[in-house]
């Protein structure tokens, strides 16, 4: 697992991954970018979101 700045976790190698609530979302891909800022409409996956939030915010 990989975290970007100011961005999303990079998970290779994961078969499913389970949320906050204990769903659990298959995972069909090598890598997945998981929802770190707690803003994507697609949550546990990364959507782009986190691009639009304020950088000068710590
Ligand atoms: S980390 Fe990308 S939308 Fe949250």
């Amino acid at each position: 697992m990989r975290a970007c700045p100011r961005g999303p976790l990079l998970v290779r190698g994961a078969d499913v991954v389970v949320d906050d609530e204990g769903k659990e979302h298959p995972v069909g891909r090598p890598v997945v970018a998981l929802c770190a800022c707690d803003r994507s409409a697609r949550k546990p996956w990364c959507d782009g979101t986190h691009k639009s939030v304020r950088r000068d915010v710590p």
